[in-house]
């Protein structure tokens, strides 16, 4: 049986390629997908992508990923990160890896940005590489 790897994107991600490119790069998300499904091929790795604007979505999605024995999750909730206890508690609730991503490094950017509650409750965080924090995540969870 393959092993799943749920990819669960936050709000305003839907509009990656044309929401401010000088920050977040010319990819969509549709590219990203396929992105991580070439190097999932390589790594034996499938992809299921999913964005959402809607903050339960993503927290059902997280339940789902760990009932449905997906292998770990990539999460980029986007705004969410810097304001959700709920998502914070939803990675606790869960036993398989969560990996936070970022396009941008939030660090280098507005204070607000500089809290994560993803981040305290994720195993580790890709962020600043643009869409290959995407592909370096990925490659992480194939050397758990
Ligand atoms: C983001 C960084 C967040 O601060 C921002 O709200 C986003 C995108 C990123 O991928 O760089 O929506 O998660």
């Amino acid at each position: 049986m393959t092993a799943v790897v749920f990819v669960l994107n936050g709000p305003n991600l839907n509009l990656l390629g044309s929401r401010e490119p000088d920050i977040y790069g010319h990819d969509t998300l549709d590219d990203i997908a396929g992105q991580l499904e070439d190097r999932g091929r390589d790594l034996g790795l499938e992809i299921d992508m999913r964005q959402s604007n809607h903050e339960g979505h993503l927290i059902d999605w997280l339940h789902e990923a760990q009932a449905s024995g997906a292998r770990a999750v990539l999460l980029n909730a986007g705004a969410y990160t810097h304001t959700s206890t709920a998502l914070h508690d939803a990675i606790k609730a869960i036993t398989i890896p969560v990996i936070e991503v970022h396009l941008s490094n939030p660090h280098k950017r507005e204070d607000f940005r500089h809290q994560s509650w993803v981040g305290q409750a994720a195993l580790g965080t890709v962020a600043g590489f643009g869409a290959d924090s995407y592909v370096i995540a990925l490659e992480a969870v194939a050397r758990l």
